[in-house]
């Protein structure tokens, strides 16, 4: 009787414990998320920038194989440009218009930019445009 009795007790508590960690489950599904602070939001651009190989063709501050980020947001900020219009391919070319220079960044436009959400563009834009406030 006295098993039965401890049984039963181990049989409740495990399903306390089940039902508690079915209600944290289930509060997990529709996960909150606060705005990123402007700090977060520059490091997972700076980050993005590099993994989303942006890097390769755009210095911080030398014209690489395109232009510099510093002349890009010198340009967007006279012209109150668009970048993740621009990255989405829905505005046009205000930097540099030679059309081998397009070419070279709408073949990236067409091609790998397509998987990259546009949540993360607006971080890389955000990167770009707040890069002075980096400490680099
Ligand atoms: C293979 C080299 C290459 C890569 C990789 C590359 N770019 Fe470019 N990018 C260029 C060239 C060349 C230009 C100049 C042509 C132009 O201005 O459209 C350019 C121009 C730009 C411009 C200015 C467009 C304008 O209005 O003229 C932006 C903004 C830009 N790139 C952002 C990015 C971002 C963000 C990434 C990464 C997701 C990236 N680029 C990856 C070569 C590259």
């Amino acid at each position: 009787m006295q098993l039965f009795s401890i049984i039963i007790g181990l049989l409740l508590m495990c399903s306390c414990n089940r039902d508690n960690k079915s209600k944290k489950a289930s509060d997990n599904a529709v996960p909150e998320r606060g705005e990123l602070s402007i700090e977060s939001q520059l490091l997972l651009g700076n980050r993005l920038f590099s993994e989303k190989t942006c890097i390769t063709c755009h210095d911080l501050n030398k014209n690489n194989i395109g232009p510099s980020i510093r002349e890009i947001m010198t340009i967007y900020k006279e012209k109150n440009g668009d970048i993740t219009a621009f990255l989405k391919g829905q505005a046009k070319p205000i930097v540099d218009t030679t059309s081998s220079q397009v070419a070279i960044m709408q073949a990236n436009i067409d091609g790998f930019l397509k998987i990259v959400s546009d949540e993360e563009m607006k971080t890389i834009a955000i990167y770009m445009l707040h890069v002075d406030e980096l400490n680099q």
